[in-house]
């Protein structure tokens, strides 16, 4: 550089988010999404001239995909909180959230202002040859929480939940050469690629497709089968976690070296929002370290959701934890793990990363995550499923005839903070798609899990919903479960 070229000493992209035409911009910009979604106030019919076009829209959707949505759902692109509008002017509370996803609703101004602000990056994808810090900034801050109760230290980030899953099997299939089979829950679901298809616990979701993948299934805890084993002095939920731990020597003892990890959903999503006591999760691992198996928590669905930022620092289990994949929320996904797991050059990479909006606005909600009160037994979270399970036992209560027994299922609700399920209609499937189908109509978006039974899940954008919020909520739960009922 010559005398002649000076310039100030920071780098002109710095100095472009500081100036004040910029500023005012975004926040004139975030203003008027704020203006906008104001007039979002509550569930609403499509208007009645754009129901035409609506169902033109849907049909073309259809045509273009192959085949149509579940839900007649086009997003107009504005919301407000857990509202969200469709394309026809309906207006909705989406409970599911993009099946996780959106933790902070629609057209949260915040992040709004965020993602504007990223939008004036240099490029919309950042990648692993050539990256911006943004990308770096994501992982720290990601692992400044995973490290405060693990031994994470690294974090390959990914563009979605499956590649998080691949890395990480990749990782651990490396780590562990040549062991080629993997132990795996019961009715776990881990993702769409090849692979991970025949490890997930669905047969529908690899029909038609050659099988290469070794994997030994464990039971998942079962709190209706650990009730029948109780006797005596010992609890059944001692006894049943027993069964397992013997089951996991006879897998480790017919294949020795063989396996390359054991994953762990710590909340079965998919399978069902089935939880599992400390116990349970800490014999198992315990069996892994001692025989040197590592452990991959897939927390894909519980990141965030739960009574700590990460469901293994719930359950106190951070010092097991090799490897730990997570997503949804966190807009870009990641694949961290510990030094010793950290795997040789050339097995990670990919074009992409994420989009520059993603890896901004998810450093932001991980922030937020952090530091909204959302965590411990009286964090939002916690306060938010007592909300939700007080509503539904209300409805038992009052009306029983909706919610015969299920088969195994010991209570009408299950779940932790953020994942929410209630098991009407004896969790039959065609009722529970149904009754689906009607609490979307009604202006409730909500989606099932479980393998059977089945249950309504709700997975709702908690970083913004307000507790006096699930009134109008439930009256619309009521009069869907009515409607299906008669
Ligand atoms: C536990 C779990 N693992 C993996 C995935 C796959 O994530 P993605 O759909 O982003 O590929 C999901 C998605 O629902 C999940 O719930």
């Amino acid at each position: 550089m010559t005398a002649t070229t000076t310039h100030a000493d920071t780098p002109v992209a710095e100095r472009l988010a500081q100036r004040v035409g910029v500023r005012q911009a975004i926040d004139a910009l975030v203003r008027e999404v704020e203006s906008a979604s104001s007039e979002i106030t509550g569930v609403r019919g499509p208007i009645d001239g754009r129901r035409i076009e609506y169902d033109r829209l849907l049909a073309e959707t259809a045509q273009a995909r192959g085949r149509g949505l579940f839900y007649p759902y086009l997003g107009s692109g504005l919301g407000r909180g857990a509202l969200v509008e469709l394309a026809d002017g309906s207006v909705k509370y989406d409970m599911i959230s993009g099946i996780g996803v959106h933790f902070f609703g629609h057209s949260e101004p915040e992040l709004v202002g965020i993602a504007a602000e990223a939008a004036l990056g240099d490029t919309v994808m950042q990648g692993n040859l050539q990256m911006n810090a943004d990308a770096t900034r994501f992982a720290q801050t990601l692992l400044e929480e995973a490290s405060k109760a693990s031994g994470l230290a690294h974090a390959f980030l990914t563009n979605s939940g499956a590649m998080a899953n691949e890395s990480a099997l990749k990782v651990c299939f490396q780590k562990r050469a040549p062991a080629c089979r993997v132990i795996a829950f019961r009715d776990c679901f881990m993702g769409r690629t090849w692979t991970l298809s025949q490890i997930g616990d669905s047969p529908a979701g690899r029909v038609g497709l050659p099988l290469n993948t070794l994997v030994d299934y464990m039971p998942f805890y079962d709190e209706a089968a650990a009730r029948r084993l109780g006797a005596g002095d010992r609890s059944g939920t001692a006894n049943y976690i027993d069964i397992c731990v013997e089951y996991l020597g006879q897998c480790l003892d017919r294949y020795p070296d063989q396996h390359a990890c054991f994953v762990f959903e710590l909340i079965q999503g998919e399978g069902g929002f089935r939880t599992a006591p400390r116990e349970f999760f800490v014999e198992l691992m315990t069996v892994c370290r001692d025989r040197g198996v590592p452990v991959w928590v897939d927390e894909i669905q519980t990141f965030g959701r739960t009574d700590r930022m990460f469901c293994f620092d719930a359950l106190g289990l951070g010092e097991y934890v090799d490897v730990c994949t997570v997503g949804k929320m966190s807009q870009v996904c990641a694949c961290l793990y510990t030094q010793e797991m950290n795997p040789k050059p050339g097995l990670l990479s990919g074009t992409f990363i994420g989009s520059t909006v993603g890896l901004r606005v998810g450093r932001r909600i991980i922030e937020r995550l952090r530091d909204g009160g959302y965590y411990g037994p009286d964090g939002s979270n916690a306060r938010h499923f007592e909300a939700f399970a007080g509503r539904v036992r209300a409805l038992k209560e009052k009306h029983p005839e909706w919610f015969p027994p299920a088969p195994g299922v010991v209570d009408v609700v299950a779940g932790r903070g953020g994942m929410m399920r209630f098991t009407p209609f004896g969790g039959e499937k065609d009722k529970i798609v149904a009754l689906c189908r009607t609490l979307f109509d009604e202006g409730v978006i909500t989606f099932f899990c479980g393998h059977g039974p089945h249950h309504v899940r709700m997975l709702p954008p908690l970083g913004v919903l307000r507790e006096q919020e699930w009134g109008p909520v439930f009256e619309i739960v009521q009069r869907a479960l009515a409607r299906c009922a008669g």
